[in-house]
């Protein structure tokens, strides 16, 4: 049983482990944070101790926000592995977010949306409107995980 949601479809569960697959975290990951922290500047607030975020170009050639992205989007595994509890798998990275970093919620949905456009952009048409809705449920589910710890 899922536990966060009713149960996934099997066509569902197929789509996000099959799209999954086909993504390359280690890219995808670093263009999404950069995009997150050069679109919705105020995030860069947790990131002081990431150097030079001045500018468009520099966060986008900044070693510190590229690793992190890889960090972020790797821990996605977790979930796609998991689809069944991930508010259980995302337990303790919530906590993590709320008691320790004060990252302010709203701030998991902005980072997802950036993420559904790099994935938008990496796979063009096979991004179909069903894909999206499949995937975008997903990041949701994830996103309610991460934030559990604040309410
Ligand atoms: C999909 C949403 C997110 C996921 C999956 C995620 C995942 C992670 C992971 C795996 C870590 C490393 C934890 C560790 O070292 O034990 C981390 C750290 C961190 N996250 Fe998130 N995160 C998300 C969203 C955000 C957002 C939106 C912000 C702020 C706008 C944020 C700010 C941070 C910060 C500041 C750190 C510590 C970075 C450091 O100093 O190395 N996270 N996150």
């Amino acid at each position: 049983m899922n536990s966060d949601l009713r149960p996934w479809p099997d066509a569902e569960r197929s789509a996000i482990i099959a799209l999954w697959g086909k993504l390359n975290p280690d890219e995808l990951g670093p263009q999404a944070l950069a995009r997150c922290l050069i679109v919705y500047p105020w995030t860069q607030r947790y990131f002081g101790s990431f150097g030079n975020l001045s500018s468009a170009s520099a966060i986008l050639g900044n070693p510190k926000v590229a690793n992190h992205g890889k960090t972020v989007l790797n821990a996605l595994d977790k979930a796609v592995k998991n689809l069944d509890g991930i508010k259980g798998t995302y337990s303790e990275l919530s906590q993590l977010h709320c008691d320790k970093l004060n990252v302010d919620p709203d701030n998991f949905r902005l980072l997802a949306d950036c993420l559904t456009i790099v994935v938008a952009t990496a796979f063009g048409s096979a991004f179909n409107p069903a894909v999206q809705a499949t995937w975008q449920k997903f990041l949701s589910v994830v996103v309610a995980a991460l934030s559990s710890r604040y309410f």
